[in-house]
């Protein structure tokens, strides 16, 4: 069994193979109804046991059908209806009863610290379906996405991030480190990534481009990617974080200075960051981009439980 934590700790082999297979899958499928089982039926009996201690409406119900499609169930706990963390039991036992009763245990948490708790206590794999530090399921599905619509190798396509020094962009430097692609940071001073991440940059021999100025960043990219300026976690004056984004807004003329055929993404929930014209617009992909999510967390459960061909 394996967890899937963070990009950084899975090698770029089997992150290219859970992709090659979330490619095979989503093809098979083509005819199926959203809870038709894939006709190998891999993860029949099993239980993926989830816990959402932040809201959630992809991750969540993105889950739910990848493992159906699989042919095992799901069960969603309620955090604040657990014993945990209300001095009740503690988390290595709380660990013990999930890796007893189910067969993967999928995670959204504010900690950091208990993701790295239940790993030590957890004898089935742990998915981080977002923390404070990393979001990795989403970005996986978006390497997925961006090499659906360009039709190659990210290594060949210069990818853009505009936003937030956040969880998903911490995730993004992981995948362009394990993928080998350029990328380009867009952020306003004090905002940029923080020095543990890029530390690990350095130790991987790679380089961020990071611009204080949109523009630059934007330039000749083939990809743009944004998020929330305030994320759920974030414990900041909000009003401040905002306006401080203001002119790293994404709208139809920073998208000019991207390659013609530039696409837009965004992982959702959006706020301001971004305008109406671009999300909706004929470069936004967002939508495809939520539901390959899908696709892409089948061959992570299946890369977890050892049963990824
Ligand atoms: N993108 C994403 O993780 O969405 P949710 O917060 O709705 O799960
Ligand atoms: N950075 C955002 C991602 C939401 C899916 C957050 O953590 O709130």
């Amino acid at each position: 069994m394996k967890h899937f934590i963070n990009l950084n700790d899975i090698t770029a082999i089997d992150l290219r193979k859970i992709l090659l297979d979330a490619k095979k899958r989503k093809r098979k499928r083509k005819n199926l109804n959203v809870l038709e089982v894939d006709r190998n039926n891999p993860l029949k009996g099993k239980l993926l046991i989830q816990m959402f201690e932040k809201s959630s409406l992809r991750t969540r119900l993105s889950f739910f059908l990848a493992i159906k499609q699989l042919g095992g169930e799901t069960i969603t706990l309620r955090a604040n209806e657990l014993h945990l963390g209300k001095g009740g039991e503690s988390l290595a036992d709380t660990a013990k009863i999930l890796s007893t009763y189910g067969d993967g245990f999928m995670l959204r948490t504010d900690s950091d610290n208990k993701i790295e708790e239940f790993s030590k206590h957890l004898t089935i794999p742990l998915i981080n379906g977002l923390s404070p530090s990393s979001h990795p399921t989403q970005v996986l599905s978006d390497i997925f996405t961006v090499e659906e619509i360009k039709k190659k190798p990210i290594s060949k396509l210069n990818i853009c991030w505009i936003g937030d020094s956040n969880n998903v962009l911490n995730s993004l430097i992981a995948a362009s480190v394990k993928f080998s692609f350029n990328l380009n940071v867009g952020c306003p001073k004090n905002y940029e990534p923080k020095k543990f991440v890029m530390d690990w940059v350095k130790k991987n021999k790679k380089k961020i481009n990071i611009f204080n100025t949109p523009i630059k960043a934007a330039m000749n990219s083939d990809v743009i990617f944004s998020d929330k300026v305030v994320s759920l976690n974030d414990k900041v004056n909000k009003k401040k974080k905002i306006r401080d984004f203001k002119k790293f807004r994404i709208d139809k003329k920073l998208m000019t200075f991207a390659k013609k055929d530039a696409i837009f993404l965004h992982c959702l929930p959006r706020g301001p960051e971004v305008s109406e014209k671009v999300f909706f617009g004929k470069q936004s992909k967002v939508w495809q981009q939520a539901l390959n999510r899908v696709y892409v967390q089948k061959s992570i459960l299946l890369y977890c439980l050892g049963k990824l061909r």
